[in-house]
């Protein structure tokens, strides 16, 4: 199998990764942070080293501003029922996922908050200055990609994080589709939050997620219970990260992103440099085909088209049948079909990773060309 669907989880994890799962649940099961005993110490260090790591690569000297969560979507609901309250108003874009915008959605439908939707301008990208233009004394944050997993371009966060910083608003950035695949680097950006998953470009295991929380932010726990700390009180201690941090984690999921991150970093975090090239290939050779319509552009990280006359579920189950996977559909993301034109039917998305390479990139160029003729 030709595996072309990394934007939903990449394929296949590093070797490592499965190896320090069955390690961490075989000769290290304890539950960390809990009891003194020997393993569930060494559950902790395990825990905490994955913390520094991911903080290291956050360029975050305090790793206790890092916190785990099941996924992206988990850590963006944390970030986002941590901020607002009554009365606030919230802007972000249209490119969303859904992760972000059904969130949002159900708080200002329900009246708690008032919602702005900012769209990209013609080339799929958002202009700090518009989201300036919607900004209101209210507006307590700002939730922005950094690449739409439709889209894949490289979204200027630093230009609206500046913005957000110099008003004095929260300013949260979705990384599902760059962690891991780039350096981040959210301070300089002026970010106050970052959503990323640990099962996409930093090759952990499935159900694995972070939240980073710039100190000074203003949160408060989605969850509360049990931290193994402060066990007296019947309320939620306020140190990071247990106040984020309730119930037993992950401990194999951590473990796996553990090794999964050191892996991406052994790699620079330049997955990618390697995905736009064989975009950027692939895209050349999709555009000479009579009925492909390719809608991302040069440079993206992925593709997405469409076979004429054929919807693209069809074309996705017609490419599997060839062992290719990809993903056809609104990829969650109904704002950025909309802008692209394709709400009614979807898009084919090829999202390569970094173990693909460019004799992947011809199979899939080759099995289109088949169903063109
Ligand atoms: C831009 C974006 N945000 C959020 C998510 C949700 O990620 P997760 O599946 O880790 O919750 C995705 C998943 O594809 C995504 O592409």
């Amino acid at each position: 199998m030709i595996y072309l669907d990394n934007a939903a989880t990449s394929f296949p994890k590093p070797a490592a990764v499965a190896r320090a799962m069955a390690d961490a649940l075989t000769q290290c099961g304890a539950n960390p942070g809990r009891a003194g005993h020997r393993m569930a110490l060494a559950a902790g260090r395990l825990v905490e080293g994955c913390r520094e790591e991911l903080a290291e690569y956050l360029g975050e000297r305090d790793a206790s501003r890092v916190i785990f969560a099941l996924n992206t979507t988990d850590a963006l609901n944390m970030a986002i029922h941590g901020v607002v309250r009554s009365g606030d108003h919230v802007v972000t874009t249209l490119i969303e996922h859904n992760s972000v915008l059904r969130p949002l959605s159900e708080l200002s439908r329900s009246g708690v908050i008032t919602l702005t939707l900012v769209p990209p301008d013609a080339k799929g990208m958002v202009d700090a200055t518009e989201v300036e233009r919607v900004m209101t004394a209210r507006t307590k944050l700002v939730v922005m990609t950094h690449m739409s997993n439709v889209l894949g371009l490289e979204q200027d966060v630093a230009a609206v994080g500046a913005l957000c910083r110099r008003r004095g608003v929260c300013f949260l950035v979705d990384c599902a589709q760059t962690a891991g695949h780039l350096p981040l680097r959210p301070r300089e950006w002026g970010a106050s939050m970052v959503a990323m998953p640990g099962h996409k470009g930093l090759l952990g295991p499935h159900g694995t997620g972070v939240l980073w929380v710039r100190e000074g932010v203003r949160i408060a726990p989605m969850r509360q219970g049990g931290t193994g700390s402060a066990s007296e009180s019947m309320f939620q201690p306020r140190m990071m990260p247990d106040m984020l941090e309730s119930g037993t984690l992950n401990l194999p999921g951590i473990a796996g992103l553990r090794a999964g991150l050191r892996e991406a970093r052994a790699q620079e975090c330049q997955a990618h440099a390697v995905e736009v090239a064989l975009c950027d290939h692939m895209r050349e050779e999709l555009l000479g085909m009579p009925g492909v319509r390719v809608y991302t552009q040069k440079g993206a990280s992925l593709l997405s088209f469409n076979v004429e006359g054929i919807a693209s579920q069809e074309v996705a189950a017609a490419l599997d049948e060839r062992e290719i996977a990809v993903r056809g559909g609104l990829h969650c993301a109904p704002g950025a079909h909309r802008f692209l034109g394709t709400l009614q039917n979807g898009a084919v998305r090829v999202s390569p990773g970094l173990y693909n390479t460019m004799r992947d990139a011809d199979a899939l160029v080759a099995a289109v060309a088949k169903m063109t003729r």
